[in-house]
């Protein structure tokens, strides 16, 4: 059998991300999950938060690791499904939908692309979820973040930390508004748009 992906971060960050899921995320409702990763958050939160139907998702790569996940006995969440931010999206709607460390792997094109069809499928009186680094009035949080930005740039030119406010005034462009930012360990932040 092969050995599942795994990341130490996820184990890090998912308790933190939990408690602004369980502040945010209260009624029941499906939830869309994009760029899932190795597919420790989809396993790991949804048996916490039994009221969503959570939809793990990634690029057609990760989809065998995070199925491996997905068999933990606790696992709620639905079987892995192939979504390119880039092509072709499930119907929807979704009541919440949450990604996580993917803006800045992603093209600032494939970001905005992201933004709108996200937000065209999320139900009014939900939210979308966005966890990860974020810069402030143009500048570093931290000195690390400074030099993880360098280190992305360096893997890929379309890489690097998003501005704060870039990202609010594109969720701004599909009837989206900052309702919450959360300070997160390690620098992050999870910034939380409603409809
Ligand atoms: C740094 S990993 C984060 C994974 C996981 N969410 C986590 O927090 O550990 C970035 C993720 O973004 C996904 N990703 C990158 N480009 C994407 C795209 N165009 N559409 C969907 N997912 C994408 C990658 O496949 C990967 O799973």
């Amino acid at each position: 059998m092969s050995e599942r992906p795994f990341s130490q971060a996820c184990e890090n960050n998912k308790g933190p991300i939990l408690a602004v899921l369980q502040q945010h995320c209260q009624a029941p409702g499906a939830l869309l999950e994009i760029g899932s990763g190795t597919g420790q958050h989809a396993a790991w939160l949804s048996a916490q938060l039994p009221h969503l139907q959570w939809q793990a998702s990634d690029v057609a790569d990760n989809l065998s690791g995070i199925r491996l996940w997905q068999q933990e006995p606790a696992n709620r969440s639905l079987p892995a499904l192939e979504l390119d931010v880039s092509g072709d999206w499930p119907a929807g709607p979704y009541r919440y939908l949450f990604t996580a460390n993917t803006f800045h792997i992603m093209s600032a094109e494939q970001v905005s692309r992201c933004i709108k069809q996200g937000c065209e499928r999320l139900e009014a009186g939900g939210a979308f979820l966005v966890y990860g680094p974020f810069n402030y009035d143009g500048r570093y949080t931290s000195e690390s973040n400074a030099r993880f930005d360098a280190w992305l740039k360096a893997a890929g030119s379309h890489r690097g930390i998003r501005d704060q406010e870039w990202v609010v005034e594109a969720f701004s462009r599909h009837g989206a508004t900052l309702r919450a930012d959360h300070a997160m360990p390690a620098n992050n932040r999870i910034l939380v748009f409603t409809r």
